[in-house]
């Protein structure tokens, strides 16, 4: 009896533990699947390699492995028995690294890694390459600011110069392309830069002619490829190295884990907050700085986020950006143009598993249509229609999918993903394919307009909602939407710094500022005043502020007038639209040409911020023009290079943008 029992217990477990771990198990795959998509989510945009397979599990990278990862993807193991090449990249916004990894692709495509090993390395660590050692640069770097270098290739660029005399590095050969954007006044200079200074101290002109790219002209860049890729087919300009590479060693060196008195520790750099891992700022406030009545009126917002425990540190002068999700309905309208519902599972660049609505609400820019969508488009189009119109606007004739096509640029500066797709709806998508002809979601920058004097842990930016319609539709800016609608006081959004040391308050307090700056273009001039008042600056401080109406967006008026009331503030105003014929700040800066010429004469440092598109150029007219008033017999050439002085001496500093 007693066998039986124990028998009878035996059996039941066993069942019971088999139908258990059934029931667990075909849970697995599901709790999987949100765990790896969960992952996936943090990565956001960086689809990039992150992780190696390590027996089927995937182990994480240390940054050092992440680094030696990129910089010799494209080299034979220890780059032995080969001839060496460094494409090296600057960049700002991420455009430069694409470009510079397509380089190395493509060499390496067209050589083999077993003839060439292309390193690639970010100007960033220019100081561990022995350029004395190196046969071939390429460089990759595109301009910022007014004219600037990106902040990671402003040490290459000093420290070359300062480095190496003329002719020095005469073993080097170099190529520049110059990444820029033709609606900037600077075009291409900081690449304009980095090459005359590569010529002078090779004492050598470039091995193919400069490129210079507006904005993202692939075509411009695969041209430029294949001259670089020309020259080396006929010229014998690299050795084969038998040595194992320095430049490994070198990383190790640099950022290898060492153990010093016992402590064991690395050094390579605190990244701190980027792109790829930025940091999860808490809304705490969240207000309207405008009168916002009617659709036509402006929606700007004055939003503060919390950073404690961040380790952020801001400047006046910095931006904060911001990581946007797509807008839901935006996303919605396109899945409908697929003929998808969203669920459709693809792959990302590690092979885990997405879905379409969540890669293109997360990940992607649904916006900005790539031209070589277009070309997609036409593979997969059948109807006689959609084929003639595909053609015409990818005529090669006009420039194919240059910049140089006119026609294309104007169709696509009107359209968004969504209109091309509807468009063109006999075409007819493989989802993994399409999703590979969108650009990835880029952050959006917001000048700073708070002071971390008054509270370190505290940021504040000043945000113009864009809302409009387009080809009869509702149309919505991704950032600008996210955070106005689609995040609530208490929810916490993904920001990283970025920082501007060329804006910035003159380091004498007593110095005297002129801030010029309508619109959202105040924002980090509320911060240069909040920052003056809390250090006790003794210098004159004149703002000139513009908008449509006194009443309607004025921002931060009552703040303002309360500096004017302090006798802290000179405040200079043009409301465009209260009158019948238009005023803008450089008519009020010509009303004001003694004044402001005085402050010149007394070492004033000037600012604008804005609007780059027509503002700044305008604001500069208006100076030139106030310059000749005031200095006997100048000519515009001389006013002209008086503004060129300042600016040289940091005495002219802007911080604009087109968007
Ligand atoms: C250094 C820097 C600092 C900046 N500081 C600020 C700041 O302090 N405050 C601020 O508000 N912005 C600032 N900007 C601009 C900001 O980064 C964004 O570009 C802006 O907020 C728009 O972002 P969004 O994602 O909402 O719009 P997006 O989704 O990028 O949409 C903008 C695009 O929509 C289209 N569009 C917009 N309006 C229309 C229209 N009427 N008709 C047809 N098409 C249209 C245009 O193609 C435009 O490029 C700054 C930019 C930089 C680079
Ligand atoms: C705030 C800002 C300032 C810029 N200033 C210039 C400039 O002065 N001259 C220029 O040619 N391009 C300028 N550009 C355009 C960039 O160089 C261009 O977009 C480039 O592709 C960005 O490359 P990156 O992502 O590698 O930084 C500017 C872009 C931004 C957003």
């Amino acid at each position: 009896m007693a066998l039986l029992v124990v028998l009878l217990v035996f059996l039941v477990t066993a069942i019971y533990v088999v139908f258990f771990c059934n029931l667990c198990d075909t849970k697995k795959p599901d709790k999987l699947k949100e765990k790896r998509f969960e992952n996936f989510l943090l990565k956001k945009v960086d689809l990039s390699v992150r992780t190696t397979e390590t027996q089927g599990k995937k182990k994480t990278l240390s940054p050092l492995e992440r680094l030696k990862q990129e910089v010799f993807q494209h080299a034979s193991p220890s780059c032995t028995g080969t001839k060496r090449v460094i494409v090296a990249y600057g960049t700002e916004y991420g455009f430069s690294r694409e470009v510079a990894k397509k380089i190395a692709e493509r060499l390496s495509q067209h050589f083999g890694t077993d003839s060439i090993s292309v390193r690639l390395l970010n100007l960033l660590h220019w100081e561990i390459v022995d350029w004395k050692r190196e046969e071939l640069t390429l460089v990759a770097c595109s301009t910022t600011g007014d004219g600037v270098l990106p902040n990671e290739a402003k040490d290459f660029y000093d420290g070359l110069k300062e480095k190496f005399e003329e002719g020095e590095l005469q073993n080097l050969n170099f190529a520049v392309l110059a990444l820029g954007d033709r609606g900037y006044p600077h075009f291409c200079r900081a690449g304009k830069l980095i090459e005359e200074t590569l010529k002078n101290i090779t004492g050598k002109e470039s091995i193919v002619a400069r490129g210079e790219v507006d904005q993202e002209d692939w075509p411009v860049i695969e041209d430029w490829i294949d001259n670089v890729i020309g020259c080396l087919d006929n010229k014998d300009l690299l050795t084969v190295t038998t040595s194992a590479d320095y430049l490994e060693e070198a990383l190790d060196m640099k950022f290898g884990t060492n153990d010093v008195n016992g402590y064991v520790g690395s050094t390579f750099p605190d990244a701190g907050h980027s792109k790829e891992n930025p940091f999860l700022a808490k809304v705490l406030e969240r207000r309207l700085l405008t009168k916002y009545e009617l659709s036509d009126d402006k929606e700007v917002l004055h939003i503060e986020l919390d950073l404690s425990n961040s380790g952020i540190q801001y400047t006046p002068g910095d931006a904060l950006a911001v990581l946007p999700t797509n807008c839901p309905k935006q996303v919605e309208r396109l899945l409908v143009a697929l003929g998808a519902t969203g669920e459709e599972e693809l792959s990302s660049s590690d092979n885990s598993p997405i879905s379409l609505k969540n890669i293109l609400t997360y990940n992607l820019d649904i916006k900005n249509v790539k031209p070589e969508l277009l070309m997609f488009l036409r593979q997969c189009a059948y109807s006689d229609n959609d084929l003639k119109v595909l053609d015409e606007l990818l005529d090669v004739e006009k420039g194919g999918l240059s910049k140089k096509n006119e026609v294309l640029r104007g169709y696509l500066a009107s359209r968004e993903v969504y209109d091309v797709l509807a468009e063109f709806s006999s075409a007819s998508v493989d989802l993994q394919k399409f999703v590979q002809h969108l650009r990835p979601l880029s952050p959006r920058y917001y000048s700073i307009s708070s002071s971390s004097l008054v509270d370190s842990n505290r940021v504040s930016i000043t945000v113009a909602v864009v809302r409009y319609e387009l080809l009869g539709l509702d149309r919505v800016g991704v950032a600008t939407t996210y955070l106005a609608d689609r995040v609530d006081i208490g929810n916490r959004i993904p920001v990283f710094l970025s920082k501007n040391d060329n804006f910035r308050l003159p380091s004498n307090g007593s110095t005297p500022i002129i801030m010029i700056g309508p619109g959202t273009g105040i924002a980090p001039f509320r911060a240069f005043l909040l920052e003056r008042e809390r250090m006790g600056s003794t210098g004159r401080n004149v703002l000139f502020f513009g908008c449509r109406h006194k009443d309607g967006d004025f921002l931060y008026a009552n703040e303002l007038q309360a500096f004017v009331d302090r006798g802290f503030l000179d405040l200079f105003v043009a409301f465009s639209r209260d009158q019948p014929k238009k005023i803008y700040v450089q008519d009020v800066m010509l009303e004001q040409s003694a004044f402001l010429w005085s402050l010149l004469e007394q070492g004033a440092h000037v600012y604008v911020c804005g609007d780059g598109t027509r503002m700044a150029n305008d604001v500069h007219e208006a100076w030139l023009r106030i310059i000749s008033s005031h200095r006997p017999g100048c000519s515009r050439e001389d006013a002209l290079e008086f503004m060129e002085a300042l600016e040289r001496n940091s005495r002219y500093q802007r911080d604009v943008w087109i968007t």
